[in-house]
């Protein structure tokens, strides 16, 4: 096991939970905190109370647990965000510099922040995006992640410290649900589609976005966590790539395994913020500077995600 100790900020979120249980593996029970403003479920690990924009607070659990290292997931998504822009901009950005500062003041090894697709805008490249490209978002919480990425590149070269990103496509698990996001649909559907519903979707039929697969995700953020800091050319975020679908798409993969699934469209506002977004993205830098590779194409996530939810549901069911 080795000798850190990691703050996970957001840890009852999509991501959080996943990756709480990852990082117990690599560092320890004892050395993962979870913090959140929402009570886990069920208690897995450590965990305390945190609102990110609660400062004496961050600073008293950093202290309690002499934390080395943070994973700053906190953040309201795409879709909930346009809702209270001014709320969702103060908790993003204030959230991130909060963290930012304290690891500055507590000279902590190392901070990770998600970025997003949603950095990019109307006037981005849509297909293959590249790494460096216009980044004009529509919407706050892309709006907050650009700030964020550049707040994170500067404090790496004013400071000196080791603050590394990524820029998540839309993730897809069976562990957990999003929320907030408008991508969130491509999670809810496999769970319609095991309990033998049908699905309305907030997109339309033909709207491709970037996507990629949890176990993916999890693997490239420790991947990246792992890598030699002289590997790291990119202190913004990192472009990521997983598979790319419509819900058009995604529901012929699912009717491979259930034929009588169906979905239906009925697009909302988050159709123009999918519309933003690119269709494909490049992350050649990523695979060229610690040798990212996706491992699940739609075929395998939509395998893997039917199997999973149906134990999961197997009680349900029966
Ligand atoms: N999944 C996020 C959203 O839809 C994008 O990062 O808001």
């Amino acid at each position: 096991m080795r000798k850190d100790t990691i703050l996970i900020i957001g840890a009852n979120g999509q991501l959080g939970s996943v990756l709480t249980e990852k990082l117990q593996t690599i560092f320890g029970y004892d050395h993962v905190i979870s913090s959140d403003i929402r009570q886990p479920a069920e208690e897995k690990s450590i965990f305390e109370y945190l609102d990110i924009l609660d400062k004496k607070r961050l600073e008293a659990v950093v202290e309690k647990y002499q934390v080395t290292q943070i994973y700053h997931l906190a953040a309201i998504l795409s879709a909930s965000g346009e809702k209270n822009p001014l709320k969702t901009w103060d908790i993003n950005m204030q959230g991130l510099l909060n963290v930012l500062e304290l690891a500055r003041v507590k000279k902590l090894s190392k901070v990770y922040f998600p970025s997003s697709i949603a950095v990019f805008g109307l006037e981005t490249p849509r297909i293959n995006t590249p790494q460096h490209t216009v980044l004009a978002p529509t919407t706050v919480y892309g709006m907050s992640k650009v700030a964020g990425e550049n707040w994170c590149q500067y404090y790496c070269k004013r400071y000196g410290m080791d603050i590394r990103s990524l820029r998540y496509p839309g993730v897809i698990g069976y562990q957990s649900l999003p929320g907030g996001g408008t991508t969130d649909y491509a999670v809810d559907i496999f769970h319609k589609a095991i309990l033998k519903e049908s699905f309305v979707c907030f997109l339309e039929a033909e709207t491709k976005l970037p996507m990629i697969y949890m176990d993916d995700v999890i693997r490239g953020t420790i991947e990246l966590m792992d890598a030699p800091s002289s590997d790291i050319s990119i202190r913004t975020s990192y472009n990521l790539s997983g598979v790319s679908f419509s819900p058009k798409e995604i529901t012929e993969a699912i009717q491979k395994y259930i034929p009588s699934f169906k979905t239906s469209y009925s697009p909302d506002f988050r159709q123009a913020i999918a519309e933003s977004w690119p269709d494909s993205i490049d992350d050649s830098q990523a695979k060229k500077d610690w040798g990212w590779k996706t491992m699940y194409d739609l075929e395998g996530m939509t395998e893997d995600m039917l199997f999973q939810l149906g134990k999961k549901y197997k009680p349900v069911l029966a």
